[in-house]
């Protein structure tokens, strides 16, 4: 096959400092060498004229749920994996709060041969921290550190046993792995469905307080700074939460931590006892919480953003807000609700696509190639996406088996028109033509 040329796009890419028009070039799945002398037509390459779009390393996204094994009627590997690169990844790293949870090697393998046959980008696996998840008993850090994960979590429930947090964090100082904290006290959650305020009260649904996440970061950075442990703070969602850990990047403590799309875009106001899609864990907060998410964010608190796609079935949904399922689907809208934020100058288009590429990449480290850059000899991981498309969301064509969000029938700008991975076309819009095939 010919190689591919990205031609006259808007390159961004963090990790050289690159923010100019230019043209990249894949070959044999990777970046190749501009050279200068030949000749960028049809007749020698594939092309895919990118005028007016940000071309830009493939997002990254460290924190998703993709249900298989046990779960596939929400979700599989296969469909989690095209809804992603709809959205613009190339790289997903999965949750492992599946049935049965990927607590052993056997699952995580399983997880890897799936995704090797069925997956259209690169899907990595987290393990858990703890057997079956139950928060008893720690897994086997060093068999799962040798079959691949890329960090270890119980995301969905938190690890309450401290003693249990302080072990994985001293596996996390020797193997150098994240410990990815859902941090969250359960005992104060209750039986809540949304944030704790007025608007519950109004609505009648149990709260969440935010104290719920900010008692949890406080301890696990205590612990991370007993241990010299690696804590990952997975989806932040309150200020309380982003000055915690503030103090604890101030004071040396080896912490990074994520924040959503949703949170950084959507308060609680989304919510009505009509729309469990927009019932998530954490919950979404309040416009204050937002501000200092994005503040967060710009300042290096906050390290990246992570989707938490987190599909659900229809019927799942369907059914009282009380009873329904905590979680949003991500992947398709994520680029879109994080251009508001560009569009309202709230944050550096540069900055954005650090926190979805470069940073997250830095988590991941470089076992499977230095994802998350354009540098040459690297794998094409590329998106392409026009900043300035509107279009509509509309929940029924989502790639992804969720249909659980609550931006159905929303308006988004920036929409993502095309993405590589690994050389390979695996997302491509309608309007893009590829010239030359
Ligand atoms: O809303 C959420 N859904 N939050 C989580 O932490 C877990 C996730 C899920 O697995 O559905």
């Amino acid at each position: 096959m010919k190689p591919l040329v990205i031609h006259g796009g808007h390159v961004i890419d963090p990790t050289q400092g690159i923010d100019e028009t230019g043209d990249i070039i894949i070959s044999e799945g990777k970046i190749s060498p501009r050279d200068r002398e030949s000749d960028l037509s049809p007749t020698n390459y594939r092309v895919i004229n990118a005028a007016g779009l940000i071309v830009c390393p493939g997002f990254i996204d460290l924190h998703c749920h993709l249900r298989q094994p046990g779960d596939e009627d929400k979700e599989t590997i296969a469909t989690g994996s095209q809804s992603a690169a709809k959205g613009g990844y190339t790289t997903i790293c999965c949750m492992p709060n599946t049935t049965p949870p990927l607590d052993n090697p056997d699952t995580i393998d399983y997880v890897k041969s799936i995704a090797a046959r069925e997956a259209v980008i690169r899907v990595l696996p987290i393990g858990c921290i703890s057997k079956g998840r139950q928060g008893k008993e720690l897994v086997d850090m060093d068999k799962l550190a040798q079959s691949g994960v890329i960090g270890y979590s119980d995301d969905g429930s938190p690890v309450l046993n401290s003693r249990l947090m302080r072990q994985a964090l001293d596996y996390s100082r020797r193997q150098g792995l994240p410990i990815i904290d859902h941090a969250e006290d359960i005992t104060l959650t209750g039986d809540g469905v949304m944030n704790e305020g007025d608007l519950s009260a109004r609505l009648g649904l149990p709260g969440i307080p935010t104290a719920s996440e900010e008692v949890m970061i406080y301890r696990d950075l205590a612990l991370a700074e007993l241990t010299g442990g690696w804590l990952h703070i997975a989806h932040v969602a309150t200020r309380g939460g982003v000055e915690l850990i503030r103090q604890a990047k101030a004071n040396g403590i080896r912490v990074t931590a994520e924040v959503t799309p949703h949170h950084l875009t959507l308060t609680e106001v989304r919510v009505t006892l009509s729309n469990p899609n927009a019932k998530v864990k954490p919950p979404l907060r309040t416009q204050r919480d937002i501000q200092a998410l994005i503040s967060g964010l710009k300042q290096g608190v906050i390290d990246i953003i992570a989707t938490d796609h987190a599909p659900h079935s229809k019927a799942d949904k369907k059914v009282d807000f009380a009873q329904a399922p905590f979680g949003i689907s991500g992947f398709e809208t994520a680029l879109g609700s994080l251009m508001s934020l560009v569009h309202r100058g709230e944050l550096p288009l540069t900055t954005l696509i650090s926190k979805l590429t470069s940073e997250p990449s830095k988590i991941i480290g470089t076992r499977y190639g230095k994802l998350g850059s354009l540098n040459v000899g690297e794998p094409a991981d590329i998106t392409i996406f026009d900043p300035d498309m509107e279009w509509v969301v509309d929940a029924s064509k989502f790639v992804s088996k969720g249909k659980n969000t609550p931006l159905d029938g929303d308006r988004l700008k920036g929409k993502v028109m095309v993405t590589i991975s690994q050389g390979k076309i695996v997302y491509q819009d309608d309007s893009i033509k590829v010239k030359g095939i």
